[in-house]
């Protein structure tokens, strides 16, 4: 069944499997947004059929909480679970250093209230998505729609002296209207090219009244699990320095494949 998969898709698969190993019972797991992210849902949901596995996640958008319910995982909120033992999520860069760009799916306000909710963040990804810096995709931040248009002059200005390549900012659309997020939100995409000082930026951008939240990651990740599309998956731990690789079969039980339109 694999086999049907394209490339990129059996390294987020093979990536999301790895990461599923990581869940034990009585966990209670952050749930990622995103195609990896929903490869890591079902692949938890496979377990919890087959095994029995006992797990409360907390899924971080709308789409997430559908289909982790669709496969058999039960859902609490965060203001139920307080604390979480792991998330698993994707991103849509990453560095050397682990940090991140994420939001490329609008749901990054969720993500990072998750992810610092998180004694452990493993984010997985196909080897695409490795950077030497951040900043060629662009870069979400999630704005009230109250004075959007304000905020971005605000933002735009702020670009000026900020250390980045490319400064423009598009509204994200969803088809003629405006993205709505989760939270009602709308979203920014900055086209930076390139983010010299992710860390001061993230600061900077938080700092503005209309900005909710932006997608820059930084020390939340703790570990990146890498999927490729022939099965091996490295895991990088930034905490104890250590990268190690290993082999995901790629032959899978036909319920992971089962149309549940996430
Ligand atoms: C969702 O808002 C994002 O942060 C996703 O985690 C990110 O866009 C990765 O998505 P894919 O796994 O679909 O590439």
């Amino acid at each position: 069944m694999t086999g049907e998969l394209s490339p990129i898709d059996k390294a987020k698969f093979v990536a999301a499997r790895r990461a599923a190993d990581l869940v034990e019972n009585d966990m209670r797991v952050g749930l990622g947004t995103g195609s990896t992210a929903a490869w890591l849902v079902r692949h938890l949901g496979e377990r919890v059929q087959s095994e029995g596995l006992r797990i409360q996640g907390v899924p971080t958008s709308s789409r997430t909480a559908r289909l982790a319910r669709d496969v058999g995982i039960e859902i609490i909120s965060l203001d139920e679970a307080k604390m979480l033992d792991l998330t698993i999520d994707g991103a849509d860069e990453f560095d050397a250093d682990l940090n991140l760009i994420k939001g490329g799916g609008g749901a990054l306000l969720q993500e990072k209230i998750v992810a610092a909710a998180s004694e452990q963040v493993v984010i997985i990804a196909d080897a695409a998505k490795e950077v030497g810096t951040l900043g060629a995709f662009p870069l979400p931040i999630e704005v009230i729609p109250f004075g959007w248009t304000t905020t971005q002059m605000l933002v735009e200005e702020l670009l000026v002296s900020a250390d980045v390549m490319g400064r423009k900012i598009t509204l994200r659309m969803n088809g003629e209207e405006p993205f709505r997020t989760d939270e009602g939100n709308h979203i920014l995409d900055l086209h930076l090219s390139r983010i010299g000082n992710a860390r001061q930026l993230a600061m900077a951008l938080n700092q503005m009244p209309g900005v909710v939240e932006n997608g820059l990651f930084i020390d939340l990740c703790d570990k990146v699990i890498v999927g490729y599309p022939d099965g091996r998956v490295e895991t990088r731990d930034i905490n104890a320095g250590t990268v190690s690789e290993d082999r995901v079969d790629l032959v899978e039980d036909e319920n992971l494949f089962s149309d549940l339109g996430d």
